[in-house]
Formats: C-alpha cells, structure tokens, sequence
C-alpha cells in the first residue's frame, strides 16, 4: 500500500505532488519525460475566456535562488481547452485541477458556467487571484478580502466543484485573505503563487523583462512561502496547499510540517522536468523508514 495519498477535502489524491500551474502547461510536453500518473495531479495553465498571447518581449528572466516570469497568462482560451485538452489531462490518470483566471467579476463567473458542465472530468478548480502579470483582475482582486469574498461566494452558488483559491503573497496579512476565502465558501487554499519582482540589466539601465516587472519564484521565496502556510493553517478549518521553491523530498516534507495537506511544484520542473520521479521516490523511502503515512506530517510544527 503506498503511504503517500492525501486528502483535500472531498478531493483524494495519490500523491501530495501537484504540479503548478503554468509550469507544465496540459502534461502534454511533460508527459515524454515520465509518466504523471504518479502524480497527485496537474493544473493546468491558467485558462481565461478569451484566448491570450501573454505580454510582449522578454518573460523569463533568471535570478539568484529562481526565475521571474511576466508570461501574461498567454493560453488558448477556456472554449478550445475544454474541446482538446481536457480528455487529455483526464487519461492522465491525475487529479485534474483547472486553473480559472480573469480581469472582472464576469470573467470569473462565465469561467464557472463554462467549465461547471464538464464537472465529471475535473477533480477541482483552482482559482488564480494572484497572476501579478496582468493590469486588471487577478492580483489586483486577490490582495482585497472584501473582493474574494464576494468572487467566491458568487462562484460557490455556481458549481459544487471544490474551490481552491490560489492566493498572492504580495499582501500585507495572508491570514486576512485566505480567512476570506474560507468564509466565502472555499475548499482549500493555494499558497503561494510569486512575489512581485524586478530584475535590471545594468548595462541599459531598462528592466530585463518587457514588462518591466514580473513574479519571482524557486528555492530564494520558500522560507515567505513557509512562513505563510505556517500562520494560515494555524488559523483556518480548510486544507491548504504549499507552493513556492519546493526542489527535493525535504522541502515537501517541511511544507507539510508546517501545514500544507499537498504541495505544488512548479520552478523545479523546468530545472528537472522529471523531478517529481525521484521526490516521489524519496517521499516513499521517508514515510517506510519511518513508519508513517505522509499526511500524517501534516501540520505538526512545534513552534518556539
Ligand atoms: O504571467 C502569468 O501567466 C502568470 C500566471 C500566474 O502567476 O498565475
């Protein structure tokens, strides 16, 4: 019996390993390097309803400790995912988890009525006020608790599809906006998606990214990440999910120590695409030498 599966709510998953949105596209690309059936699931890139080439110029730019990305939620629009993608991530033999983002309350809203009658094949929406790489919608909703509340409790009179909320750490009190969350009827919570940054190419004096600024993610925000599952698990009665920096079997387990029910891994792939085999590996060896089911870690933290 394997000793790694967990629970979000009413979602089982194998695995605690999920891999983050925007870092693994629809599994298409991924899937010639392993086979993500040993995952806990895969969401997908964040989706909107109308197509979107992203921003313009450079996107990516790498940095001590990770990368910083302004891609602009480029994807294909919700309408073509549904009708070639969503059977393929489906036959994955993975939870399905959705990525929904938008610019307006409607946005959000036309997202749930699209995708709420596809409910069969999604295990749950994973809903991004966070991107800080668009002008409107997303972050900007997302840093304001009176906002999430209302986006998600509209949403949660719309579709009995879990909710996890996927939250911004670029805010002053995390604990306030995912208690929003809770309070508006979500299922879990994400934390957390990337801190806003600027990186400067000192030759031209201009930012390296297009978009002047762009999030930053890998190893270099774990400890914030850490920090912020750590004080939100402490104060809500739903899961919530880590995400930020995770690069071996060691860091999901501190993830999960300080409260995280499943992780998400994204930076790491695009290092080691077939990274999760051999975390997925060590999770196991961990949990049989120490005779323990892995979430049994869950939220054990022993603070000073
Ligand atoms: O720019 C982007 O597409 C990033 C998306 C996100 O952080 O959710």
């Amino acid at each position: 019996m394997s000793r790694l599966g967990v629970d979000i709510g009413n979602v089982s998953l194998k695995s605690p390993l999920i891999l983050a949105s925007g870092t693994c596209n629809f599994g298409h690309e991924l899937s010639e390097y392993y086979d993500l059936s040993i995952l806990g699931g895969l969401s997908s890139k964040g989706l909107t309803i109308r197509p979107r080439v992203g921003n313009e110029g450079v996107r990516v730019a790498e940095t001590a400790c990770g990368m910083l990305n302004s891609v602009g939620l480029q994807n294909p629009g919700v309408d073509y995912f549904i009708e070639h993608d969503l059977d393929y991530m489906r036959s994955l033999g993975t939870g399905v988890i959705v990525n929904v983002a938008g610019h307006s309350f409607d946005d959000y809203m036309a997202m749930i009525d699209k995708l709420d009658p596809h409910k069969d094949k999604i295990d749950a929406l994973e809903i991004n006020l966070s991107c800080p790489n668009v002008k409107a919608g997303c972050m900007s909703i997302g840093s304001d608790p009176e906002q999430i509340r209302e986006i998600v409790s509209a949403m949660r009179k719309r579709t009995e599809l879990p909710l996890w909320i996927k939250l911004t750490p670029n805010v002053t009190d995390i604990k306030a906006t995912a208690l929003a969350a809770q309070s508006a009827g979500a299922d879990a919570v994400v934390l957390i998606n990337t801190m806003l940054g600027m990186v400067i190419d000192i030759r031209t004096r201009r930012p390296v990214l297009h978009n002047n600024t762009g999030g930053y993610s890998g190893p270099g925000i774990k400890p914030v990440a850490v920090r912020m599952v750590a004080e939100c698990s402490a104060v809500l009665d739903i899961p919530v999910i880590g995400c930020g920096g995770i690069m071996d079997y060691k860091d999901v387990i501190e993830f999960m120590i300080a409260g995280a029910s499943a992780v998400e891994i994204g930076t790491a792939s695009l290092v080691h695409p077939a990274c999760p085999v051999d975390i997925t590996r060590d999770l196991e060896d961990y949990c049989n030498v120490n005779n323990i089911l892995i979430k049994e870690l869950t939220g054990t933290l022993n603070i000073w």
